[in-house]
């Protein structure tokens, strides 16, 4: 790797800064610590009409063997708490802030909003891209506004919630935004009242009653410390597909057929299905071809056991999709999003 005088990086090695551990390299790489830094770095893209890849902790990016352009990794620090009206409390996170770091310094602190989230792999700033959400919460729940910095003009913008088009693993940094701004900044709103969130799952048989924010904590670790596999031991991007979403009678039907299918219904009257379970119901827990395999405790991850590439993980993922349209003609969409890849909606 060869540093260029004005700090960029060429040739750089993202094989271990993606979770995937995917072969990949970076043709110009420049580490942001600062917005002045993020700023420089869009003022050369744009000079020199690079295209933009936006890296944070890589756990939901799917690196190609050639990254060409500019990849930007934005590693603003900071964090900072502000008691507001009432029992709220302000929360403000630099970007480059490893999401999980966050959620234990807010437990740390007693404060509720977080602690559902733990043990999510990556860095705040790409919290908002897909809205993170695990145990029945979402970023969406309790985010204040994103700061940005957009390409186009190289300035500094503030989007409120309602701004963000948050929606089940999406936003409008996944579409309208995306390769077109970096986040900087989180500010999100927690509360010292508690109020835990046990409805997912078996969430509220694993803590005690009147559990504190700690007590879920540390069951959603437990939890998910069974199920998922940790991505430095067996390198995997959580989830590689969404939960798909069906019309109430389509569920129906399906229900008429598979009477233990897992089932959420949403507000507006469709239903939530489990991919997991479709998944595993086509006899595809714990296969494996190549490179590649689904997880043989949570179907929805697809692992990756060392020498494969990213289209061999494409066509392995197009193998398990193929088997669940083949058997419920339902279609499965990608959840990672590709690097290089043009924005989605
Ligand atoms: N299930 C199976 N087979 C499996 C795994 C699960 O049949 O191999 C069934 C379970 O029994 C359960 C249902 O599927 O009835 C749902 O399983 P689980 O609670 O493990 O959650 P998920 O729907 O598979 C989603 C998120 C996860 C999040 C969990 C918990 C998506 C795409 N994934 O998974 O998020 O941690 O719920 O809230 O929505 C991620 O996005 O990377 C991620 C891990």
């Amino acid at each position: 790797m060869l540093e260029a005088a004005n700090g960029l990086e060429i040739g750089r090695d993202l094989t271990r800064a993606n979770t995937l551990a995917l072969p990949s390299v970076a043709e110009r790489f420049w580490r942001a610590r600062s917005e002045q830094d993020v700023m420089h770095g869009l003022r050369l893209a744009n000079e020199h009409d690079w295209p933009l890849t936006v890296l944070g902790g890589g756990s939901n990016l799917l690196l190609p063997p050639h990254i060409a352009g500019l990849t930007l990794c934005p590693d603003l620090d900071g964090l900072s708490f502000r008691a507001a009206a009432g029992d709220r409390v302000d929360v403000e996170v630099g970007a480059g802030v490893v999401w999980h770091t966050l959620v234990e310094a807010c437990v740390e602190r007693e404060l509720w909003g977080l602690e559902n989230l733990a043990l999510i792999p990556g860095l705040a700033g790409a919290a908002p891209i897909q809205n993170i959400g695990a145990y029945g919460v979402e970023l969406g729940d309790v985010l204040e506004w994103v700061e940005l910095i957009d390409r186009r003009d190289g300035r500094r913008r503030r989007l409120g919630r309602d701004e963000c088009g948050l929606g089940y693993r999406d936003s409008v940094f996944k579409r309208e935004l995306a390769n077109r701004v970096v986040i900087t900044r989180l500010g999100l709103g927690l509360s010292w009242r508690p109020r835990p969130r046990l409805d997912y799952g078996a969430l509220d048989q694993r803590v005690p009653p009147s559990p504190s924010a700690r007590d879920v904590f540390e069951a959603v670790c437990a939890i998910r410390r069974e199920k998922l596999p940790d991505p430095v031991a067996l390198p995997n991007a959580g989830s590689f597909f969404k939960n798909p979403v069906v019309s109430r009678q389509r569920a129906d039907m399906l229900a008429a057929m598979h009477p233990d299918m897992p089932r959420y219904p949403q507000p507006n009257g469709d239903v939530k299905l489990a991919a997991a379970w479709l998944i595993e119901q086509c006899g595809l827990k714990s296969c494996r071809d190549g490179a590649f395999g689904v997880h043989d405790r949570q179907a929805l991850v697809l692992v990756h056991f060392g020498g494969g590439t990213l289209d061999e993980l494409l066509a392995f993922a197009d193998r398990v999709a193929g088997a669940v349209r083949a058997r419920f003609d339902i279609a499965l969409e990608r959840e990672p999003r590709q690097a290089g890849e043009p924005a989605s909606g």
